[in-house]
């Protein structure tokens, strides 16, 4: 496969997140960890004290980068560190946070930065949205889903026994910073499955990201920086414009959660052990294809395109599971969302609708079609 270097931005990319209770920018830049100080001067008005949320695998590797910038800026960073890991997203930890932020010494004034992937960056959030009745916070996102997905928006929250982000806030950053050097540690599972995520924002809205992932190794993804970079503007773009136009998932921006309903009965199902998050929606965007063909929304090329691209970077985690049991996940979706199940569905690469009324027969063809393409191996 052919590597894409051709220049499609160059330096800083700024994009705005505008939302109606506060406008703030996505930074994009490869190497901006090492400026990170300045920036956050500029949009703080001045030094403020700041403390770090992070945990080791990303302080390890990037927090000297981080630090040195922050104090060349005048700050005095204190880190505050979590465990790793998406069991620790849960309530006992905002706690233990939140004394320690205390015992720190953060007060009102304090500016709290999440530095890590979206465990980080939703319990960071909601840490900075309540304590002391709320600080500022930065995002500062070290996974692909982070960068392009957990970071923007607003959403933050912790897990609860019965499930996920049951308990949350909406509460926006000042600032993202966006490096995608930091992505060159990432396991390649984890990067892997970031990357679907973007392809989802190719067939919401972005047509153009949609083709050239479907055409890209994950090879030539990590190591043409360029085309990584506008990967990850291109995806951060698509969600900062269905944000602005929704902020709270009322309804347009419902429309993220393409292959997210069967991939959340998937995670599910399997005692979210068996896929990672992005894996579990790449095999929902290929049954969301499936259920938009059998109602007749979509072409058959166009889903043999998508249930392609799908494998287009080799095999993922089988799905064993019973159809009866992803129905069944289905069914306690409904009672988190008034009854309804609700279905984004393909009409075209670039174009998805909403849909509640998907009758039962197409979901089960849709699972038929996952399961039969898992048992080939998922790679073609
Ligand atoms: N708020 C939102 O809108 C939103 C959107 C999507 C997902 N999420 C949430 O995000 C979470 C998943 O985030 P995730 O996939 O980033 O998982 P994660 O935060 O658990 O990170 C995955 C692993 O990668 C490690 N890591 C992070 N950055 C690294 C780096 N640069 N180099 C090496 N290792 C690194 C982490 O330590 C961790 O072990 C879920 O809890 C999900 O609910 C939130
Ligand atoms: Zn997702």
């Amino acid at each position: 496969m052919q590597a894409v270097s051709s220049c499609y931005y160059s330096g800083v990319i700024r994009i705005p997140v505008r939302t109606p209770s506060y406008c703030y920018e996505a930074i994009i830049e490869r190497g901006v960890l090492s400026r990170a100080g300045g920036f956050l001067k500029e949009v703080l008005d001045g030094v403020r004290p700041l403390f770090i949320v992070s945990v080791a695998p990303v302080r390890r590797r990037w927090g000297k980068t981080l630090v040195r910038s922050l104090e060349a800026a005048g700050f005095t960073p204190r880190l505050a560190e979590m465990p790793d890991g998406e069991p620790w997203k849960r309530l006992s930890t905002v706690e233990i946070l939140a004394e320690r932020l205390l015992h720190l010494g953060a007060d009102r004034k304090a500016v709290v930065l999440a530095f890590g992937g979206g465990v980080v960056g939703d319990l960071a959030g909601m840490l900075a949205s309540i304590y002391m009745r709320g600080v500022k916070l930065v995002q500062v996102p070290t996974t692909v889903q982070a960068q392009l997905d957990a970071a923007i928006g607003g959403k933050t929250g912790v897990n609860l026994r019965a499930g996920k982000n049951l308990v949350g806030t909406f509460y926006q950053p000042q600032l993202v910073l966006i490096d995608p050097a930091i992505l060159d540690t990432l396991p390649e599972r984890e990067f892997r499955a970031g990357m679907y995520e973007a392809l989802k924002c190719g067939i919401i809205g972005r047509p153009e990201l949609f083709s050239r992932l479907e055409n890209s190794s994950l090879d030539v993804l990590r190591q043409d920086p360029e085309f990584l970079t506008w990967v990850l503007a291109e995806s951060v773009g698509l969600k900062a414009e269905v944000v602005r136009s929704d902020e709270t998932e009322r309804d347009r921006r419902r429309v993220l959660n393409l292959g997210h309903t069967v991939g959340h009965a998937l995670e599910a199902a399997t005692g979210y052990r068996r896929f990672l998050h992005g894996e579990a929606v790449a095999w929902g965007m290929q049954a969301a294809a499936r259920i938009a063909l059998e109602t007749g929304l979509l072409k058959s090329a166009v889903h043999a395109r998508i249930a392609s691209a799908v494998r287009t970077w080799g095999s993922l985690p089988p799905i064993t599971v019973e159809t009866r049991r992803v129905l069944r996940y289905l069914e306690v979706d409904k009672k988190t969302e008034a009854g309804v199940v609700h279905f984004i569905l393909p009409r075209e690469i670039g174009k998805v609708e909403i849909r509640n009324n998907v009758p039962p027969g197409a979901i089960v063809a849709a699972m038929a079609e996952i399961r039969q393409a898992s048992r080939r191996g998922g790679a073609e």
